[in-house]
């Protein structure tokens, strides 16, 4: 039988996942909005496209929750977009009012799925779909890490005139501008960058990825990125979907790990069919510590201030 992602929120973010998902032929999606005709379009648009991608998996747009009965994988994506100037935390309230509908929404309908979260701010809201779907914290994920390391890789890649596909890097803690790029764990070929870039060269670079969301949405002026974090939701929905097992980096509910307990925060993370099989917990410096706990406590301070709203 074929798999089934449900795609929660038809707008950028979203139907460019379904898209990816539908090109690699992996599964059928449902495509949901709440705008009428907006998910449909989508979805019987893509569904015209099969053909010509060689698959043979359908899109289903929908505005009834009902539809993604019996999903395995669920991608929530709904939301407000970050507008110029905002940082994701200031979409805090309104999107936490969405996630809890959603979820609330589908997670009896599906009863065996694994939810990835997008929506920002990502770490925060994570915790929300977890504690509203009632599954088991290793049921859910938040997509943060594979995004932040492929801008990390790409911008190391455009200061070493390397193909960022042999660029490995590592983004742990939170996903937003107290992420933690990890030099000593990023390597192009095996070789530290370390060894490669001036510490004020890979400065800059750390500092482009922490604003790395922040200047696409000063580009595009209405709307923030999606192409990149499509690619990345569909990353982790395929190794989750083909039990790949890939080590990525995402928002994983820390039990001890790291010496942090009762958090989502981002940590590399094997994703498999049970969703986050492990936790790879990488021996950090203290410095390294020092800039991971700092991440912790801007997601802790973010999920006290909703609990006293
Ligand atoms: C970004 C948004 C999606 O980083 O958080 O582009």
């Amino acid at each position: 039988m074929k798999s089934k992602v449900s795609v929660i929120g038809a707008g950028h973010v979203g139907a460019t996942t379904a898209q990816l998902i539908l090109q690699a032929g992996i599964a059928d999606v449902v495509l949901y909005d709440i705008a009428a005709g907006v998910p449909q379009g989508k979805a019987l648009d893509m569904t015209e496209a099969a053909p010509l991608w060689n698959v043979s998996s359908l899109c289903t747009g929908t505005n009834n929750l009902a539809d993604t009965a019996g999903s395995d994988v669920i991608v929530i994506t709904a939301g407000l977009p970050r507008k110029p100037g905002m940082s994701r935390d200031d979409l805090l309230q309104a999107n936490a009012k969405v996630i809890r509908e959603v979820t609330s929404g589908t997670a009896g309908l599906s009863p065996g799925a694994i939810y990835i979260v997008v929506t920002n701010p990502m770490d925060v809201m994570t915790q929300i779909a977890w504690k509203v779907s009632g599954l088991s914290p290793r049921k859910v994920i938040g997509m943060g890490g594979v995004l932040d390391s492929a801008r990390f890789r790409t911008f190391i890649a455009f200061a070493l005139g390397v193909s960022s596909e042999d660029v490995e890097a590592v983004v742990l803690g939170g996903h937003g501008d107290l992420m933690v790029p990890l030099r000593r764990f990023t390597t192009v070929k095996g070789v530290p960058i370390d060894e490669l870039l001036a510490p004020e060269r890979i400065d800059a670079l750390v500092q482009r990825t922490r604003n790395g969301g922040a200047e696409i949405v000063s580009l595009l002026k209405t709307g923030s990125a999606y192409y990149a974090p499509a690619a990345s939701v569909f990353q982790m929905v395929r190794s989750i979907l083909l039990d790949e097992k890939r080590v990525l980096p995402c928002a994983a509910h820390l039990e001890g790990e790291y010496g942090v307990t009762g958090l989502f925060l981002g940590v590399p993370a094997v994703l498999g069919k049970a969703g986050v099989e492990k936790v790879v917990e990488l021996r950090l410096t203290e410095e390294e510590s020092k800039a991971f706990n700092q991440s912790a406590s801007s997601v802790r301070r973010l999920l006290e201030g909703m609990a006293q709203q």
